[in-house]
């Protein structure tokens, strides 16, 4: 009953929004796992099992320790998976109590689409590149598939076979790709300059994704870098370059421009990859309202970091979240945690906040900023558009 009361509700909405599009088929897609590729805004634990462990207070909020998360609790990749009914996503990286079988998180803190000429110290941005998850991937199916073949505990912590093409595939990366050019004092015009070329390399990814047996892919654009204290604290703009919410206005840019792109990278894709569902998720949008209309939703000053060390953000790159010093032969944490982080958007100058990841999942999760606009369950079905 519950099944067929769901369908139809579903049929409702794509007839409301695609006649008179025919379409192939609609229904609840079960998904049995998820991957996930992506930077910290979906890392699970990935950067913290390779680097070292995101220091507390992170996690303080939901998991009461760190939790290989920059925030004070759950992530929008953690809000999709409850929805799915899943386990929360273990880094494929995590090598100590990790449960593969209802997927995997091959995304890192720092992660680029291309890789980088630096290391990790040189410029914080991690080595383990999309392209580089995309081999750890590969070697997730090859090996687990010989793994699940013998008998043995082992073989109960990875997916089987069949799981491949009916999980879903989730990304959120990209935004490390804008600031790493502006880290190297490139111009926004240089910066926009190489945008095509990397999504060529996010293109090439999905199509071999496409190539190992993945069908369903969930893209979230890249948000409203220019509203983060992590970039206007350390990239100066003029006053006429904030706009009339407090954002800088040519991140924000090159952040629109670099989703423009990606959006038309994706029906490129759609038109390549005949039996893919790809759905185009503005998650962009949906921050920025969140951070345009802070005070009306509940929210206080969106530009001020709950944990940091002081300044106009409670932001300093110096000393960022979590950060100690020795005082007195004691050592101490400098850059603690607000009193009440459920109240505020920003965690620690660069991440959301529990509470803030909470309500843009709920913005997202029916479907109405996502292209085509099926809801997160429904996202395997290809829309004939
Ligand atoms: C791993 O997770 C799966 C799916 O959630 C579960 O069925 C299985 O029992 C777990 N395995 C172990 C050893 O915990
Ligand atoms: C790294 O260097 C290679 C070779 O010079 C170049 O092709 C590539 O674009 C560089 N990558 C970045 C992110 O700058
Ligand atoms: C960028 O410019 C700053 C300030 O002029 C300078 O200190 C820094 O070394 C430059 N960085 C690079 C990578 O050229
Ligand atoms: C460090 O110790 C000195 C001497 O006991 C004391 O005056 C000072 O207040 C201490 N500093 C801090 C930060 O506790
Ligand atoms: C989706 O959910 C949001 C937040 O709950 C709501 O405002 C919006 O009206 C919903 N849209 C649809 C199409 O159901």
């Amino acid at each position: 009953m519950e099944f067929y009361h769901l369908k139809f509700q579903t049929l409702v909405i794509i007839f409301a929004t695609f006649l008179p599009n025919p379409l192939f088929c609609s229904e609840n897609c079960n998904f049995p796992a998820i991957f996930n590729f992506g930077d910290s805004n979906s890392d699970t634990g990935g950067l913290s099992a390779a680097f070292g462990q995101a220091p507390p207070p992170n996690g303080e909020t939901f998991f009461h320790a760190p939790a290989g998360r920059f925030s004070d609790g759950r992530l929008l990749i953690d809000f999709i998976a409850e929805k799915m009914e899943l386990p929360y996503l273990s880094a494929f990286l995590d090598s100590i109590g990790s449960n593969f079988s209802h997927g995997a998180n091959f995304a890192t803190a720092g992660s680029t689409i291309r890789p980088q000429n630096t290391t990790i110290s040189q410029s914080g941005y991690s080595p383990i590149s999309l392209d580089i998850q995309r081999v750890q991937f590969s070697d997730f199916v090859t090996r687990s598939q010989i793994i699940r073949k013998k008998e043995g505990f082992f073989r109960n912590l990875l997916p089987d076979e069949d799981v491949f093409s009916r999980a879903l595939y989730t990304f959120d990366i990209g935004q490390n790709d804008l600031t790493a050019g502006y880290k190297l004092n490139l111009s926004t015009d240089q910066v926009k300059a190489y945008v095509p070329r990397v999504l060529e390399q996010f293109s090439d990814v999905i199509q071999k994704l496409y190539g190992e047996g993945g069908r369903s892919f969930w893209i979230h654009n890249t948000g409203p870098v220019g509203c983060l204290p992590y970039i206007m604290d350390r990239f100066l703009v003029t006053a006429a370059q904030i706009d009339k919410y407090g954002c800088s206005i040519p991140y924000n840019d090159v952040s629109q421009y670099f989703n423009l792109r990606l959006k038309e990278a994706v029906s490129a894709l759609r038109k390549k990859l005949p039996m893919a569902a790809i759905t185009y998720v503005d998650v962009y949008s949906v921050k920025y309202s969140l951070i345009a209309h802070a005070k009306k939703l509940g929210f206080e000053d969106p530009f001020v970091a709950c944990c940091g060390h002081g300044g106009k953000y409670n932001y300093n790159r110096f000393a960022k979240c979590g950060s100690k010093k020795i005082v007195n032969g004691t050592e101490i944490v400098i850059a603690k945690s607000c009193i009440n982080p459920t109240a505020r958007i920003n965690w620690d100058g660069t991440h959301f906040t529990e509470s803030a990841n909470k309500w843009i999942f709920d913005q997202i999760v029916n479907g109405s900023f996502s292209d085509p606009p099926l809801p997160l369950n429904f996202a395997c079905n290809r829309m004939n558009i």
